[in-house]
């Protein structure tokens, strides 16, 4: 097992990432040895009921841990408050108290609403996360993000809510269909764009067996993003300073995002938004000549996305990008990557006020920026 310490600031705990393959067969023991004696409710969307259901509950029920299974209707669109009242409502229709879990068994998904009605179910009770998608493994599962989205924009009722135990297990990803492992991936690249670039370089080496799903390169992977992740995070937990790096290709990415009325998958439009930011540092002079081109690659490379001007329109994206609550004093910001492996400014600054014209010549194309770096 490889353990990735995560440090968590305020009154959260800190907590391990459990790496391992077959890991999920031993789901019952690892839960029990971080928070014994307890009743736990497993929740999962439909889908990854159907596929890993079942073996939850049997690994479960070989520790002699108490476990019943909650589902709700996979996708983006069960993100939300109407699904986190239902559940909750169940739990306590069940008789679920203060002495009970929750393990998160699914996708960024599930992470985020099963973790959120954790955070609030009696003030707080312990969540397992134990992430089936790639994107979840890499990203979602740690750093203690919850909540769920509402009709002004995605994740904008939430809570900070660390995991008593991430359990991830690199076999999950065998039954993922290829194009959701790709989009797992895009986060990947990004943590090689930010922080590690002979981990990018690693990354195009190992496309193909990564998008086929070959669980040695993806164990690999998962190990390294999640250090990159553990690394940021435990250095800054509520996202005040150097979190704010893993929001690389996001400004724009959610602006695409939010204008696609969210047709476009989340890491289709990270990687668009990670080829216009890298695009947009190269015209202002604060990130290194070429990078926009070594993104582009890489991301191409595993068939993702790197063009939203085909399939949007850019008055949409603008006005998302006008409407995105994230930015400091009213003002969205960005971050740009000094080159590959190192996120920040060339002159140092890890976030931009973003221009709404910079973005749109990022993203569309046209002129020349409207302002000095
Ligand atoms: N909390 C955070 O820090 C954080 C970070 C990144 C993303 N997110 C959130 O994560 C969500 C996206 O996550 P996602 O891409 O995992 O979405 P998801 O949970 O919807 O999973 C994608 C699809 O894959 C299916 N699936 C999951 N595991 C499977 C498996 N092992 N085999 C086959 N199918 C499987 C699901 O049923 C779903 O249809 C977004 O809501 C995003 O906001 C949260
Ligand atoms: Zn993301």
């Amino acid at each position: 097992v490889t353990d990735v310490r995560v440090e968590a600031g305020g009154r959260d705990h800190g907590y391990s990432v459990r790496i391992e393959s077959g890991l999920r067969r031993r789901l019952g023991e690892v839960v029990s040895a971080v928070a014994p004696a307890r009743r736990w409710a497993v929740i999962a969307d439909d889908t990854v009921a159907g596929l890993h259901g079942e073996d939850a509950l049997g690994a479960l029920a070989r520790a002699q841990v108490d476990a019943t299974l909650l589902t709700f209707a996979a996708g983006e669109a069960s993100k939300s408050r109407k699904e986190w009242t239902r559940l909750t409502d169940e739990l306590l229709a069940r008789g679920f108290n203060r002495d009970c879990g929750v393990i998160a068994l699914g996708g960024g998904v599930t992470g985020d609403l099963a973790g959120f009605v954790a955070a609030t179910f009696m003030r707080g009770i312990p969540v397992v996360q134990v992430p089936t998608t790639l994107l979840a493994m890499i990203d979602a599962s740690v750093g203690g993000k919850t909540g769920v989205n509402a009709p002004a924009g995605k994740n904008l009722v939430g809570a900070f809510h660390a995991p008593v135990v991430v359990v991830v297990d690199p076999e999950y990803t065998q039954t993922l269909p290829r194009a959701i492992r790709a989009q797992g991936l895009a986060e990947a690249i990004k943590h090689g764009v930010i922080r590690d670039a002979s981990y990018l370089d690693g990354l195009e080496d190992e496309t193909d067996s990564l998008l086929s799903g070959d669980v040695a390169s993806t164990q690999r992977v998962v190990r390294r993003s999640i250090e990159i992740k553990a690394s940021v995070v435990s250095a800054d937990e509520r996202e005040s300073g150097v979190r704010k790096i893993l929001n690389f290709g996001h400004t724009l990415g959610h602006g695409v995002e939010a204008a696609s009325e969210y047709a476009i998958p989340h890491g289709h439009a990270v990687s668009i938004g990670m080829v216009a930011e890298a695009r947009m540092g190269e015209s202002l002079g604060v990130t290194e000549a070429g990078t926009a081109n070594h993104v582009r690659r890489v991301v191409e490379q595993f068939g993702l996305p790197t063009d939203a001007s085909s399939v949007l329109d850019p008055s949409r994206v603008a006005a998302a990008i006008r409407s995105d609550k994230k930015g400091e004093q009213g003002v969205p910001h960005w971050v740009p990557v000094a080159k590959i492996g190192t996120a920040g400014a060339l002159d140092g600054r890890l976030t931009l006020p973003l221009s709404e014209a910079d973005a749109l010549r990022a993203l569309f194309g046209g002129g020349e920026p409207t302002r000095p770096a």
